[in-house]
């Protein structure tokens, strides 16, 4: 059997891209995804794009016979594990849902997993596991946090269930990275991010002002102690954050042990500098008021990529501009997304 890798919520924004790169370098794919935030249309655009197909398996990671099947049928390799919900506010009101989908799902994964002898793990996580950081830029070695919210306590518990596995047998090889902001789009514009109902993330936001299916955006803040007030956070190009999972995945399949990397630029870019690139990249007014703080926001965050750049021999190549053009190309072409 050949060689597969196995993409959990493959379907999604982050993992569509992720299993582009991961086809365009040879790999043999297979997409499990529920469709809960996603349409297999981003799938059917990724084949356009590189000419190779994912196989896809509709179903959900907590469903463990169905696990066991594909790990039965395929000779996986590693998991690329990103299914999971996202929304931070929603995480608020349902956080039974995303303590089930999140941890049990991920616990119900990692048992299948073992049963079928694959130890090699790509886990996504995220900056939010650092809470209110201490210092800046954040590194690896600075200590976790408290999340505020369901959501980030539902990825530091992973990360954390994901080092007692580590501990207890030494074959798992596991890669928890922590992203930073991710925006952008492929350049071709067919895959992108599609939001449901009005975005809570800023980027996706300010292009649905700017494409004109909102009316303007609200500016969380200008208080903060930031360049000009308005909160600073480290984006990142989702290319640049597919590359990182292909050489996270390069890494761990020769090593064991569990290790953390950032993945951000290690520049930051504050709420007015995102709307003026956005501007300046779309040629577009991006209508705005400032409000009152969002709870929960920080002031800043971005990262040292240092141990990433270092150890992944990874690094950013797309800069602000890139990806403001990328996630203009792609709300214009695709004003509803993919339409799910
Ligand atoms: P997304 O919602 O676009 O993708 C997640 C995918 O997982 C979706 O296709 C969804 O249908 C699928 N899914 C959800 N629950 C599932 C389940 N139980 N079984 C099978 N499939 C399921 O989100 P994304 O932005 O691509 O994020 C991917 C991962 O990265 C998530 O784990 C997210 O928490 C993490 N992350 C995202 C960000 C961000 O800002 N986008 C930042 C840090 C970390
Ligand atoms: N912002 C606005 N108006 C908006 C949306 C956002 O002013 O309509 C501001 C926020 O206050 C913040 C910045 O834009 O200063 C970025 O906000 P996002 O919601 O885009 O991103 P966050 O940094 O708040 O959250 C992201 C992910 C979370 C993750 C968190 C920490 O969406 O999933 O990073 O890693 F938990």
């Amino acid at each position: 059997m050949k060689q597969s890798i196995l993409v959990t919520g493959g379907a999604g924004y982050i993992g569509s891209h992720t299993t582009l790169a991961l086809l365009e370098a040879g790999h043999d794919v297979i997409v499990l995804d529920n469709l809960a935030n996603s349409s297999q249309e981003s799938l059917r655009r990724v084949e356009r794009i590189c000419g190779k197909t994912a196989t896809f398996i509709e179903g959900d990671i907590r469903d463990r016979e169905l696990l066991d099947s594909i790990f039965a049928r395929h000779s996986i390799q590693a998991v690329l594990h990103f299914a999971g919900l996202k929304a931070v506010g929603e995480s608020v009101q349902q956080p039974l849902a995303y303590y089930e989908n999140n941890v049990s799902g991920s616990i119900v994964l990692f048992q299948a997993m073992a049963a079928a002898n694959v130890f090699n793990l790509v886990f996504s996580s995220s900056a939010t596991v650092y809470g209110e950081p201490k210092e800046m830029p954040i590194s690896e070695s600075c200590p976790t946090g408290t999340p505020t919210n369901p959501y980030g306590r539902s990825k530091l518990m992973v990360e954390e269930i994901l080092r007692d596995l580590a501990i207890s047998e030494s074959r798992w090889s596991i890669a928890l990275l922590r992203y930073f902001n991710p925006v952008g789009a492929h350049v071709s514009g067919l895959i992108g991010e599609d939001p449901n109902g009005i975005p809570n993330n800023l980027v996706p936001y300010i292009s649905q002002v700017a494409v004109g299916k909102l009316q303007q955006l609200s500016v969380y803040g200008n208080d903060y102690p930031t360049i000009d007030g308005t909160g600073v956070r480290d984006y990142i190009h989702v290319i640049d954050l597919a590359n990182g999972h292909l050489k996270a995945l390069n890494v761990i399949i020769e090593s064991t042990g569990i290790n953390t990397w950032n993945l951000g630029t290690g520049q930051g870019y504050s709420v007015l500098q995102m709307i003026s690139a956005f501007e300046q990249a779309a040629n577009v007014e991006v209508p705005y008021a400032v409000v009152a703080r969002r709870s929960g926001d920080i002031a800043e965050c971005w990262a040292d990529p240092k141990k990433a750049i270092q150890e992944l021999g990874w690094k950013t190549q797309h800069n602000l501009e890139d990806m403001m053009r990328d996630t203009w190309r792609w709300q214009q072409k695709n004003p509803n997304g993919f339409g799910k």
